[in-house]
């Protein structure tokens, strides 16, 4: 039964059981609407609780039902009945009301919720707004200005906040249902208070709309959606509920169709299948409190300190006092800089530190529950820390390598107990990125990649498993792209023409200015080491470009000049003549055909990783892009592009 009803004396008691998330599918809709009409006819029922099952009340429409036309009945009309009730309706909340679900409690007379509920509308997350009177319902309950935040930005009251705000009418303690039904009955009998929708909307001052314009448009970062919920809430305010509703439907449906919002709807499925892949539900993580990590550069400071944002004790071993103080300071000066932005309190920088421990030499890794290993990118100097961490480490202490682009299998040769091995490979910044690749070699115990798993979960990123291949899936898949790049330039594309059509489909940067700022000579050394191995790897636009000393930003120019402290590039005179040997004649190519040819590429390396069975699904390399690449977000993934546009 997805609506269970319960009848305790005058009141009713509707639950919707709905697992996981109680998502007001078709069924929900249906049975509300009946019960609606049903109670109001039942002389027997004077009140009506709704809930809902388990730990939370409802996470909204479901998403699955978004890539179908809507069905009736409608939620809108489902929340206009109850809302016309001539009974009231009491919305008890714990855990989380979200979209459609505090869309529904909205529609209710009362709300009461415990203090730890959790009030949002995610819709815009979804490239979508609500679409059940949620953006004007909600300034009508508590004000315009909290109900922009909510509509628009993503705010999420609990339940305390959420009675500051008058969105509850008050607090209640576990059990929650019989407390609601003791609410429900202390109302029985009253005069309803108005509708959320029947109250009256007051204007905000005439500054608020402008400044919120600015703000919203500008967090939105192109997304559609943001800026269109707040117009829906806008127009209902001006207007009138009315016409606000009838807005913010037709905008959502429009939404609901596009492909930002499918592009969206793939990747949250997406991203939840990653974190808890079929094989790995049954299985047990290992308990992992104590976390070494070898190598303070770049990468092993960010994993630590996204190990110590987690709440991990870590162990940070370096080789000497010069490397132990240089990711000290990096460690301080990432955790001061968070603290300046408000992200953590003076209290959690200090509890950072004191749960830092560094060490020059391997004896504290025997303490250690894991140890990840992050020096530089060299076969022999990984295989010499490996053979250190399995003389001193426990037996069953995992041991993790976050190489790039060295066979996992090469590294672990020769280490005592090779099943609790395995690769981790973070992204940069890697206390920020939330890609985690999860190599796992042929002699990888299971219970170990769970703990990878794991892991990844505790320390909020996406964990996404790969074969051993060259690069694993992001960096081959980007070293694929920017070689179709290159391409492009060779045959007379500007370097410019190609790095603002990217831009424009949404990427942060272009390739050829992603390459300037992470620097060409790491690529153009790893293809002299395939030369030097006998591989027939003609020369590059790239590779001219770094034997001229043009290595990117660190070097004044790469692709483009810049100017000292100035990290704007600059069309280069010079880039041009030390390429022009490799380069055809000059041609226009339109934006478009610059991204197609660019996704094609991407998509083809992606179906030959899926071939080769590197990957285990099209959705993991999108994940791998948007979440490790930069990719945007609203169009879903090179490969949820292929799907759409039938290219590979
Ligand atoms: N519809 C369909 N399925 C949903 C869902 C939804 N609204 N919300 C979650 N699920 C599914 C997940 O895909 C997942 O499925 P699997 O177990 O098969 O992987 C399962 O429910 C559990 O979800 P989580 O793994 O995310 O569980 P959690 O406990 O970590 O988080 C949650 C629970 C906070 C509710 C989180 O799932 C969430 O934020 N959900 C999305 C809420 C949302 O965006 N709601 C707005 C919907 S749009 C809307 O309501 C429009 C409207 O105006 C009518
Ligand atoms: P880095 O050069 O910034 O840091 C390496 C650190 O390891 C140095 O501080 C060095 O002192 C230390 N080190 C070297 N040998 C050591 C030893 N025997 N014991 C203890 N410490 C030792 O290098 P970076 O960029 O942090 O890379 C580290 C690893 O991470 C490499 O395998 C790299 O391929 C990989 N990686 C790098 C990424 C990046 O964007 N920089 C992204 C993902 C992975």
């Amino acid at each position: 039964m997805t609506v269970n009803v319960e009848i305790d004396g005058e009141i009713a008691i509707v639950t919707i059981e709905n697992p996981p998330v109680n998502a007001v599918s078709g069924a929900v809709r249906e049975r509300l609407l009946a019960l609606a009409v049903a109670f109001d006819d039942d002389p027997n029922v004077r009140a009506v609780v709704l809930t809902g099952a388990g730990k939370l009340f409802v996470a909204g429409a479901d998403i699955a039902e978004f890539d179908r036309p809507p069905e009736p009945p409608f939620l809108p009309d489902v929340i206009a009945r109850i809302e016309a009730s001539a009974k009231p309706w009491i919305a008890a909340i714990r855990g989380a009301a979200l979209g459609g679900g505090l869309e529904l409690a909205l529609g209710c007379r009362f709300r009461v919720a415990t203090a730890s509920a959790r009030f949002a509308l995610p819709e815009i997350n979804l490239g979508i707004i609500p679409g059940a009177g949620g953006t004007q319902r909600l300034p009508r309950v508590v004000g315009v200005t909290e109900a922009i935040r909510i509509v628009a930005e993503n705010h999420s009251p609990d339940g305390v906040e959420a009675l500051r705000l008058g969105l509850v009418y008050t607090l209640v303690d576990e059990p929650l249902v019989p407390a609601a039904v003791a609410f429900a009955r202390s109302v029985v009998g009253q005069a309803l208070p108005p509708s959320s929708i029947q109250r009256a909307a007051s204007m905000p001052p005439p500054d608020v709309w402008a400044e919120a314009e600015a703000r919203v448009t500008a967090g939105a970062r192109g997304a559609a959606a943001p800026p269109q919920a707040l117009q829906a809430l806008k127009h209902g305010i001006e207007h009138g509920a009315e016409a606000g509703l009838a807005l913010e439907r037709s905008t959502f449906l429009a939404l609901r169709a596009t492909e930002e919002a499918a592009a969206l709807r793939h990747l949250f499925f997406a991203e939840r299948a990653a974190l808890r892949p079929a094989d790995m539900r049954a299985l047990n993580p290992l308990p992992i409190e104590t976390v070494g990590v070898v190598g303070g550069g770049t990468m092993g400071s960010g994993i630590a300190a996204a190990l110590l944002n987690a709440g991990l004790s870590v162990v940070l071993i370096e080789q000497d006092e010069a490397a132990v103080l240089r990711a000290r300071s990096t460690l301080a000066s990432l955790f001061e800089s968070s603290r300046r932005r408000g992200l953590i309190s003076d209290d959690d920088a200090a509890g950072w530190m004191a749960r830092l421990e560094t060490a020059i030499g391997y004896g504290a890794a025997g303490r250690c529950d894991m140890v990840i290993e992050a020096v530089f990118e060299d076969l022999a100097v990984k295989r010499s820390v490996f053979a250190e961490l399995g003389r001193v480490c426990r037996p069953d202490t995992i041991l993790a390598t976050n190489t790039s682009y060295i066979d996992p299998r090469l590294i672990a040769d020769g280490l005592p107990g090779q099943e609790r091995f395995l690769g981790l490979h973070f992204f940069s910044p890697a206390q920020v990125m939330k890609l985690l690749e999860i190599v796992p070699t042929p002699e990888t115990a299971p219970d170990v990649l769970a703990t990878g798993y794991d892991l990844a979960c505790r320390l909020g990123k996406i964990p996404v498993r790969s074969g051993i291949c060259d690069g694993f899936i992001g960096n081959r898949i980007l070293r694929r792209y920017r070689a179709e790049a290159e391409t492009l330039v060779r045959g007379g594309v500007g370097i410019a023409a190609v790095d603002a059509a990217m831009r424009a489909f949404g990427f942060a940067m272009g390739p050829f200015e992603m390459q300037d700022m992470a620097g060409l000579d790491i690529a153009f050394l790893y293809r002299e080491a395939a030369r030097s191995r006998g591989e027939p790897l003609p020369d590059m636009p790239g590779d001219l470009l770094v034997r001229a000393g043009r290595k990117g930003q660190k070097t004044g120019g790469g692709w483009y000049d810049y100017a000292a402290g100035d990290r704007r590039p600059r069309p280069s005179a010079d880039a041009e003549r030390v390429i022009a040997p490799l380069v055809g004649a000059k041609t226009e190519m339109a934006g478009e055909a610059i991204v197609s040819r660019l996704m094609a590429s991407m998509a083809e390396e992606g179906h030959a990783i899926l071939a080769e069975g590197i990957a285990l699904g099209a959705a993991d390399i999108d994940l791998v892009e948007v979440h490790g690449y930069g990719f945007p977000r609203k169009c879903g993934g090179p490969m949820f592009q292929a799907g759409r546009t039938g290219k590979t």
